[in-house]
């Protein structure tokens, strides 16, 4: 059971073979898109490029592992009910791959260098690898349940602050406008005064990543989904960091308001947060 491994190939050399293959594809697609359409608002973007990579995603999947399942993004109705419904249909699977084809498609759109792909896999409705690559900087992050998290053969660790003062903190403006955003807002006026800064660089995966190398010290995020959170959430628990929902639940495949730290700042989030009243989004 430790070694993810079905005939010869394993889980994770799949997982991140498949996200370098979509991202340096994606990266070539820059500036060269055809059609930008919108999904859930006009806010929420969607090109050929995120589907392409998508199915480039599924059939290398599928060349390897036949019998799994795969939940993405661009596979799923548009909307929060649509893609929570989906999860749930899928949550029994024994083998699930859970795909953010690109994360941070208004970032691409615009060729702003901050987006990603995500792919994680869950055996049984738990997160035992998750991949996160950002072909502009050409990073990639990599964890294995109890086997730790890297970027190009380092390990990745947390940050070392211990409070708010000292903490860059970075969440998102959910494209979500009437429901998810609003929310968000008051987080983001309650703390401003509380942390160092805040930034918001539009790739949640990719936010959470940089929570797992250190180079922020926590992100929360209102009306995520599965595949914007599951890759990034194992990164940041193998290099030492939480993963809760903002009541401080552990982590699970349905959380979809995310709050993630280095470990020590996350009460002081926390409890800055639920000043906010930034919890309670279930839509
Ligand atoms: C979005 C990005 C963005 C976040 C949105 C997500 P997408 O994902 O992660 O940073 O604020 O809530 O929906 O649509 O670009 O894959
Ligand atoms: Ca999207
Ligand atoms: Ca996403
Ligand atoms: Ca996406």
């Amino acid at each position: 059971a430790e070694t993810f491994v079905v005939g010869s190939k394993s889980f994770t050399a799949v997982a991140i073979n498949t996200a370098a293959k979509a991202g340096q594809w994606i990266k070539t697609k820059l500036g060269d898109i055809n059609h930008v359409g919108t999904k859930y608002s006009a806010q929420d973007l969607v090109t050929e490029v995120d589907k392409g990579s998508e199915k480039l995603i599924r059939n290398l999947i599928m060349t390897h592992f036949p019998n799994h399942s795969i939940l993405g993004e661009e596979g799923v109705e548009p909307g929060p009910e649509a893609s929570a419904k989906a999860l749930q249909e899928m949550s029994d699977e024994e083998y699930l791959w859970i795909v953010d084809p690109i994360d941070g498609t208004t970032n691409f759109v615009h060729g702003f260098p901050f987006f990603s792909v995500s792919i994680a896999l869950a055996h049984k409705g738990e997160v035992i690898v998750g991949v996160v690559y950002d072909p502009s900087r050409d990073e990639l992050f990599v964890a294995e349940k109890g086997k730790g998290a890297y970027m190009h053969g380092k390990k990745t660790e947390v940050s070392e602050e211990e409070t708010l003062l000292t903490s860059l903190i970075a969440t998102g403006f959910p494209a979500d406008r009437d429901g998810a955003l609003p929310i968000n807002m008051k987080g983001v006026q309650a703390l401003s005064p509380k942390v160092r800064n805040i930034r918001v660089a539009g790739s949640a995966a990719l936010h959470l990543a940089y929570v797992a190398a250190g180079r922020l010290s926590g992100f929360w995020e209102i009306g995520l989904n599965a595949w914007d959170i599951a890759a990034g959430a194992l990164l940041i628990t193998e290099s030492g960091g939480r993963v809760t929902d903002t009541e401080g639940k552990l982590y699970h495949l349905g959380v979809r308001n995310v709050m993630a730290t280095n470990g020590r700042i996350h009460e002081e989030l926390q409890n800055e947060l639920a000043v906010a009243e930034a919890t309670g989004y279930v839509k």
